[in-house]
């Protein structure tokens, strides 16, 4: 079977994880302090701050902003469930507006009627890898003085203008292993904002400077040096990763036939953690003709968050249609770069076979 993600690890991480058993130091010490200060770099950012998992670094984010109880935040329906959950941790409240038709992602013509006088926050989430409308987006949120925090769980090295997802608000990545590059678990929250820095390494160290004086009420976030140490070498090979995976997704663009093919809107850099194709019919038979030729596929995601029942149980009834449609509709193919020239045939072979 083709897998839809393989995390790509050898005996580079294997070294470097056996040194950091070795050296005694198990916990947020000099490998998780390299691995920020090479995070920040990669992204052009002042800071980065590690943390446990790509849902941490979203809930840090958000604690960084002092976004709480009675405050809304204006999100996309359309993600994993982790950007929507980040906000309700602390009782704050996603206002969930619907996606644009083509890149998946909030709709930014569509956020400045969400805004209420409780609106504190954007948060955009980089679909897919491929990145939001951050110059519309910017302008909203500096037009409102609302707050910016980016889900860039997916989109480790997209670019916006030129400019890295990640680096317009407050970026939160993830490291899971389907991720573009791993650590296992593991996350950042990135800024170029010293006191909002300063605040996030407070929140995810139990609020403590010195050792045992707690400043405020924080929570154990915090990196092992095994994750620091994958990391390192990881981001090593993001640049060749994220080019393999672009060279895949070209691929698979100029053969795939008879299914609506993912976009890269003008200026943007896509970097595939998903090639996602849509089916207007059939998609849950393409899916199962993929499967009897040995082809893995996902759906990302087969209902919206505002439809799960944990938020029906809120009292969610939004009706977003684009959003609704497009996890009927979506498929997404093996693009990472574990694939060899002939599981890209494989994948064009099975998809232009024709499957109703
Ligand atoms: C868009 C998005 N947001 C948030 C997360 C949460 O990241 P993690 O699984 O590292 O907690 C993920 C990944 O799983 C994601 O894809």
């Amino acid at each position: 079977m083709i897998p839809i993600s393989v995390p790509l690890l050898n005996d580079e991480e294997k070294r470097a994880v056996c040194e950091v058993l070795d050296s005694g130091w198990l916990v947020q010490g000099p490998r998780v302090e390299a691995f920020e200060k090479a995070f920040a770099v990669f992204c052009d950012v002042k800071h980065a701050i590690a943390t446990s998992s790509g849902t941490t670094a979203l809930y840090t984010a958000v604690l960084a902003h002092g976004i709480g109880a009675g405050d809304e935040v204006i999100t996309t329906p359309f993600t994993f469930i982790a950007s929507a959950n980040a906000v309700l941790f602390d009782r704050a409240e996603p206002v969930f507006v619907d996606i644009d038709e083509r890149t998946y992602n909030i709709n930014p013509h569509l956020i400045e009627a969400a805004i209420t006088p409780r609106t504190k926050a954007i948060l955009p989430v980089h679909l897919f890898g491929h990145p939001c409308d951050m110059e519309a987006i910017m302008d909203i949120a500096a037009r409102h003085e609302l707050v910016v925090i980016e889900d860039a769980c997916q989109a480790h090295g997209a670019t916006f203008r030129g400019q890295k997802a990640g680096s317009f608000g407050t970026g939160c990545f993830s490291f899971y292993p389907t991720k573009n590059m791993t650590t296992a678990e593991g996350g950042v929250v990135t800024t170029n904002d010293d006191e909002l820095a300063d605040r996030a390494r407070l929140i995810r160290n139990h609020g403590q400077r010195r050792r045992y004086f707690h400043e405020i009420v924080g929570y154990n976030f915090r990196m092992t040096e095994i994750q620091g140490a994958i990391g390192l070498v990881q981001l090593g090979k993001l640049k060749q990763f994220i080019a393999a995976r672009r060279r895949n997704a070209q691929y698979l663009t100029r053969r795939l036939r008879g299914v609506i093919i993912p976009c890269e809107a003008p200026d943007c850099r896509h970097v595939y953690h998903q090639y996602t194709i849509r089916v207007a019919d059939g998609r849950d038979r393409l899916a199962d003709h993929l499967r009897q030729h040995g082809i893995a596929t996902g759906i990302y995601y087969p209902l919206p968050v505002h439809k799960q029942v944990a938020y029906q149980q809120l009292g969610y009834t939004d009706h977003l249609p684009v959003a609704e449609r497009a996890s009927h509709e979506v498929l997404s193919l093996p693009v990472h770069p574990g694939l060899a020239p002939k599981d890209l045939d494989t994948i064009v072979e099975g998809v232009n076979a024709g499957w109703s």
